[in-house]
């Protein structure tokens, strides 16, 4: 039986995934979960954020679930560097899943946009572009002071994403792949990403391609989401990208993610999309749908299609007997979903 690793993390992290678990347990009684106690409490409690022994730990899980991480106690970058990150570099999770679907039942914000007729995905790229942490700081405090952020792009690692988005849209009905960058300014990522773009398309006859500046992207993600299927961009325009998806398909409290390696050689990391939310944390009132999503997928991930299959047909239920605007309470939803995974 698979054996996973929890970070449930800071904030709302602990109780959505409290509700994934729940639902995991259910529809596949016996996968072993071991929790590990990271973010900001360890970190005021020991100073420590990831140790080695912990990452080589998780090394040995067959998938890690993850809450969210960050909290408003400890300096921005510390634990989203130094645990997140650091674990989707350690584990060369390339390929960071975003799938956005707008269910029905739910109220997205474009009057125009019917439930049924959004069901893209963003495979955004997991380890490189101005995530690397290439760049340094000089003069600081002074009037002199200057920083810079480089961004990191290797043939491989571009070449690698694209065919994964590739391969996935060959599975799905449209079959098209629009490229997202911004190779009119950023014309050494940009132009390096073109052509591996062109090289993989150029194997993949069957599929549409079209290509769009990261700008006018952000635009008919608004305007027009219906014209998307599989999305592939760099890392920071993925990161934007997958929360204007996420809005436009009925709020972050939906928008699962997963972190993969799909060659397998490290644990896939599945997580929702949304952070922490400090604002409401601690309330019982957070959306536990994204964290369950994510638990979906990491069904999936561990060979499990027909339990992810129950999962989302629960959340689909559950979404079309919402009530647009309406609270909710994390523990009610999470029980309603194991309930529906298993009838
Ligand atoms: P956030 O996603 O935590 O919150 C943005 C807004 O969305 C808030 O108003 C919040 O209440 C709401 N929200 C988020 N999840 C929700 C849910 N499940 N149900 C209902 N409402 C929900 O983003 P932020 O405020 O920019 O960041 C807060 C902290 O989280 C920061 O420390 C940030 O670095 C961290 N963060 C972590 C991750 C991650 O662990 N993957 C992702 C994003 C942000
Ligand atoms: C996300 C988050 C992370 C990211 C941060 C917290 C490092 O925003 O998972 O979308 O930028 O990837
Ligand atoms: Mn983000």
């Amino acid at each position: 039986m698979a054996h996973i690793a929890v970070v449930a993390g800071d904030g709302i992290g602990p109780e959505v995934v409290a509700q994934a678990r729940k639902v995991l347990d259910a529809v596949v009684p016996g996968i072993e979960a071991t929790e590990y106690d990271l973010g900001a409490a360890r970190y005021h409690r020991t100073g420590e954020v990831l140790p080695d022994s912990v990452l080589d730990e998780l090394a040995n899980h067959d998938a890690i679930l993850l809450g969210a991480v960050g909290d408003p106690t400890v300096p921005p970058g510390v634990l989203e560097r130094g645990l997140l990150l650091k674990l989707r570099f350690a584990f060369d999770q390339y390929v960071n899943l975003r799938p956005s679907r707008l269910w029905p039942g739910v109220a997205g914000p474009l009057a125009a946009v019917k439930p049924g007729e959004v069901d893209l995905v963003v495979v955004r790229e997991g380890t490189e572009g101005l995530y690397a942490g290439a760049g340094g700081a000089l003069h600081r405090d002074t009037p002199a002071e200057v920083a810079t952020e480089e961004s990191l792009n290797t043939r491989h690692g571009v070449e690698r994403v694209i065919r994964d988005a590739f391969a996935r849209a060959a599975r799905r009905e449209r079959r098209k792949v629009t490229l997202v960058h911004k190779t009119n300014v950023l014309t050494h990522a940009g132009s390096l990403w073109a052509r591996a773009f062109a090289a993989v398309a150029a194997e993949h006859p069957d599929v549409t391609t079209e290509y769009q500046h990261i700008d006018a992207a952000a635009m008919f993600l608004v305007t027009n989401p219906s014209r998307y299927d599989v999305v592939v961009t760099d890392n920071l325009f993925g990161d934007i990208l997958t929360d204007i998806a996420a809005a436009v398909t009925g709020g972050i409290g939906l928008a699962a993610s997963g972190c993969i390696n799909p060659e397998g050689r490290y644990p896939s990391m599945f997580e929702p999309v949304h952070g922490s939310a400090p604002d409401i944390a601690g309330q019982g009132v957070a959306d536990p749908v994204a964290a369950v999503l994510s638990a979906a997928l990491l069904l999936d991930q561990l060979g499990h299609p027909d339990a992810a299959a129950r999962v989302t047909a629960a959340v689909g239920t559950e979404l079309a007997g919402r009530t647009p605007g309406a609270p909710l309470r994390t523990e009610e939803v999470g029980d309603r979903l194991a309930a529906l995974s298993v009838a």
